[in-house]
């Protein structure tokens, strides 16, 4: 079923679930979202009551901000004059009131016989052990620590030990390669590197140290050297059907003026810790993601605003209440981890799972067991894990009991709507409501998104704007659409948790979000508005592209592709894969004499694991003579796009400075 066909079909939430929601209906949305929109000082201002504020927002300036480059500076501000930290709020605030001995994380690892969990009062005086730690190694409010660390307790632990003390943490998702890992840590000046000796993933052995020691040498070449890398001791608490393989491991590879065990630290550290008020717009954290070219852009969040927004939106989207128990299997790494595993759970007290398996190990139904085993309520996953999961059809589902979930909650990605059918019937058993999230790195939490007590279902619309949140379309000329219709997606005044600043850069934001369209931060997506006013997202409409749900951008693979020395030119575009939504076609101008065979494809493939990392290797490499250029040398992506997918159709090439090359590059298809 095309989604087109889909248009007519709408699916009401459960009556029980819409009942007992805390938004019940789509008018009390309605409502409430008018309020948010016409006086955001009442309506946030409301919100901020539950958290803990060291000195009080300024009344009269609650809310300001610029998004017209043509009037002066983007900015935004929320909450001047207010002071608080983030780890009292998620972990001191809970425990004073009662949640002391609740659970905040079940973790289970990466076998079914590895798992743990923490308490809220466990987990404050870890915190604050490690914050001790940290600041026994010189590390100061104000200072950027890297983090490169799977699924362990020790992460959450780690990020708000920098809450604690006023550091900013900026978490490289641990599949980058080194060199990824390196310019991050080189482009923020990190004081501190935390991360692991090792980890699992299903039966394959991650060398996560040695990764970093490679990081830490070509950050220095750079011109930065860590003071200190941290390290946990993950490897040997695996379970003893891993211990065998682990031996297999190298031991980890050490330096002892700069190395220290996390235990060791620990051992001494002191569980109380003093949090350090930070001001509301004082940063949080930052969270690089991809740019158009290769250097790294670092997303920065704030204080007051993340705080807020974190916390609203996971309660109303999960509809969270007390005692439930909440999943979301996304990597700490990314975004959808620090708003929706950290922050935004804590920050209502709740109770999650913690997961640092692959959906596959040790069989097919390993998220269905997890669901079943700690009797989960909502569920939060990507669009390219269900596709995945549908492949091995229903048996591996019937295994488990799945009636305790009431929310399916999806991201990274437009999810299809056979996906979306398969979610809502198998997992969902046609009673819980899915609530398809839409939202970036850059806006810290969902901004299009249906609330699963209030707003009827259409598979794959995002359905409507948030709290606080104002979408426009608009065409090429930035004239809004009206209505029915198709364009870029926009937003014309901030919320509380979108990005400030792109860290030490902020012309870069400027340029990147608000240059295209005065008034407007541009998402680079493009969206549908339907005749009853949903939201499609369409997908990117600049040079980014999303495999399995990891935004790349082609000009940075580009980029990496031609530093090989036999090549000459490339051009990247996406082409759809049935599993992974997106991925990679690239094509290859050798350099004049150089010969394009398998060797050449291989290394290719190879350079681009290491620059950036396994999930961004190339599906496709072909051979191009040449590439379909204007006469002003403009490369012609669309067409590059009709021929990854076979499809002779190319459209109008009267613009090409050379014809031919079309049918050439047809018959070079490898397949
Ligand atoms: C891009 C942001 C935000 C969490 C993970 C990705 C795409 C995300 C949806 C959705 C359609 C979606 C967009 C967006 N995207 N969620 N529900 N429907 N598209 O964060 O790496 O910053 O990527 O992911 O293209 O711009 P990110």
């Amino acid at each position: 079923m095309s989604s087109n066909e889909m248009n007519g079909t709408v699916f009401a939430p459960d009556n029980d679930l819409s009942e007992n929601a805390y938004v019940s209906s789509f008018e009390q949305y309605e409502e409430l979202y008018q309020k948010s929109i016409e006086s955001p000082q009442t309506f946030w201002g409301e919100i901020a009551k539950q958290f803990h504020w060291e000195t009080e927002a300024n009344p009269k300036d609650f809310f300001s901000y610029n998004f017209d480059t043509q009037k002066g500076p983007i900015f935004t501000k929320w909450m001047t004059g207010a002071s608080t930290n983030l780890s009292f709020n998620l972990l001191d605030r809970n425990v004073k009131n009662g949640l002391a001995d609740q659970v905040a994380y079940y973790w289970e690892g990466n076998h079914p016989d590895d798992y743990s969990r923490i308490t809220y009062k466990k987990l404050l005086q870890e915190v604050c052990r490690f914050a001790n730690v940290l600041k026994s190694h010189g590390v100061q409010r104000g200072d950027t620590v890297s983090i490169y660390m799977p699924m362990v307790l020790e992460l959450p632990i780690a990020m708000l030990a920098c809450a604690r003390i006023g550091a900013i943490h900026s978490i490289v998702f641990a599949g980058f390669s080194s060199d990824s890992l390196a310019d991050r840590i080189d482009d923020c000046k990190a004081k501190v590197l935390i991360t692991c000796d090792g980890a699992w993933r299903g039966e394959k052995p991650l060398e996560i140290k040695a990764i970093c020691d490679e990081a830490m040498e070509k950050a220095a070449k750079l011109g930065h050297q860590v003071s200190k890398c941290i390290v946990v001791a993950h490897l040997n608490r695996v379970t003893p059907g891993c211990v065998k393989a682990a031996e297999t491991i190298k031991s980890t590879p050490w330096n002892d003026d700069r190395d220290v065990w996390w235990n060791d630290e620990m051992e001494e550290a002191e569980a109380a810790c003093y949090p350090e008020w930070m001001a509301a717009e004082d940063p949080l954290f930052m969270l690089y993601t991809s740019g158009s070219t290769g250097k790294p852009k670092g997303v920065l969040h704030t204080t007051a605003g993340y705080l807020l927004y974190a916390s609203t939106t996971f309660k109303n989207v999960f509809d969270y209440k007390p005692g439930d128990i909440y999943w979301c299997t996304a990597d700490i790494g990314w975004i959808t981890g620090h708003t929706y595993v950290v922050y935004g759970p804590l920050a209502n007290g709740a109770s999650s799972v913690m997961f640092e398996g692959t959906p596959f190990f040790p069989d097919n139904d390993r998220y269905w067991q997890v669901v079943d085993k700690y009797k989960v309520n909502q569920l939060y996953t990507a669009p390219t894990a269900i596709r995945a999961l549908m492949k091995f059809g229903d048996e591996p589902v019937l295994r488990h009991n799945l009636t305790s979930l009431r929310i399916l909650g999806s991201v990274g990605e437009p999810i299809n709507p056979e996906a979306w059918l398969w979610y809502y019937r198998k997992i969902g058993k046609g009673k819980c409501s899915i609530v398809d999230t839409f939202w970036q790195t850059e806006t810290g939490g969902h901004v299009i998104t249906p609330l699963p007590g209030a707003t009827k279902m259409k598979p794959g619309s995002a359905t409507f704007p948030f709290f606080g949140v104002k979408p426009s379309l608009l065409d090429e000329n930035g004239v809004e659409v009206v209505g029915e219709g198709e364009g870029y997606l926009v937003f014309s005044q901030p919320w509380p948790g979108i990005m400030r600043t792109i860290y030490n850069n902020h012309p870069r934001y400027e340029e990147t979000y608000f240059s295209k369209f005065p008034g407007y931060y541009c998402t680079g997506d493009g969206a549908r508005r339907d005749a009853d006013g949903y939201l499609w997202i369409t997908g990117r409409i600049d040079d980014k592209l999303n495999v399995s749900g990891h935004l790349m951008s082609t000009a940075e693979i580009e980029a990496v592709l031609t530093e090989h020395k036999k090549v000459s030119e490339s051009a990247v575009v996406s082409r759809p894969h049935p599993i992974k939504g997106e991925c990679l076609y690239c094509f290859i101008t050798p350099n004049q004499n150089e010969v394009f065979d398998k060797t050449l494809v291989n290394e290719l493939k190879k350079l681009v694991r290491e620059r950036i990392g396994p999930f961004a290797q190339p599906d496709v490499i072909q051979h191009a003579p040449g590439l379909p250029k204007t006469r002003s040398g403009k490369i012609m992506r669309r067409i590059l796009r009709k021929i990854a997918i076979n499809d002779r159709n190319v459209g109008d090439t009267s613009t090409l400075a050379d014809e031919s090359i079309v049918d050439q590059l047809f018959a070079n298809r490898p397949e």
